[in-house]
């Protein structure tokens, strides 16, 4: 692990402590003495602060420093493993009112928003077995699973209505106020309805 280098002796300042205080909105020097104390007893690691700043704002303002790794990787889809891929795609693609993308019968199915971004996806697996949730020790465990945002309670209601007729049913166990409602996907996936 590396070492935060002292800048401030006097006042116990450390170099993280000075890029933490321009994180927090330090633009000055000044800042950084309001927001730390660094400098604000002898005055000699001034200098120091001053050049520490300066470099990294130069560091922050380099185009594209951290831009070819972000843009060169997308999340193309989430991928639910399940003992039916079709019958569990339809279900989530009558839900969201998506549509069907990708099709290997047996094994894949992904659906695709209208708008387009990232695709849900099914994988076919003979030897699943769905999560026990709440989680029981011992039992398989949820890894994940989808919060689907709703407008107002109205939209709730019946976002909950089409998901208990498509075959989803409610879960024994609610957390949380009534902005959230958890049910169970028809291969026992959890997933929320949330007001957002
Ligand atoms: S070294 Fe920073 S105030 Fe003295």
């Amino acid at each position: 692990m590396a070492v935060d280098k002292m800048i401030c002796p006097c006042k116990k300042v450390t170099r993280g402590d000075v890029l933490r205080a321009m994180a927090k909105g330090a633009e000055k020097y000044k800042d950084v003495q309001r927001m730390t104390g660094a400098g604000t007893k002898c005055g000699k690691c001034e200098a120091d602060i001053r050049k520490l700043m300066k470099k990294h704002r130069e560091e922050k303002d380099k185009p594209g420093k951290h831009a070819p790794q972000a843009q060169a990787i997308t999340l193309d889809a989430l991928v639910l493993e399940c003992p039916d891929a079709a019958a569990l795609a339809d279900f989530y693609a009558a839900l969201l009112g998506w549509q069907r993308g990708h099709v290997e019968p047996g094994e894949w199915v992904d659906i695709v928003s209208p708008g387009g971004g990232t695709k849900l996806a099914f994988q076919q697996n003979p030897a699943y077995r769905p999560p026990v949730w709440p989680d029981e020790p011992g039992a398989p465990q949820q890894q994940a699973h989808l919060d689907l945002a709703v407008k107002d309670r109205a939209a709730m209601r019946q976002a909950v209505e089409l998901a208990l007729s498509l075959g989803a049913r409610l879960s024994d166990t609610q957390y949380g106020d009534d902005k959230w409602t958890t049910l169970i996907d028809p291969a026992g996936h959890p997933f929320c309805f949330v007001i957002w």
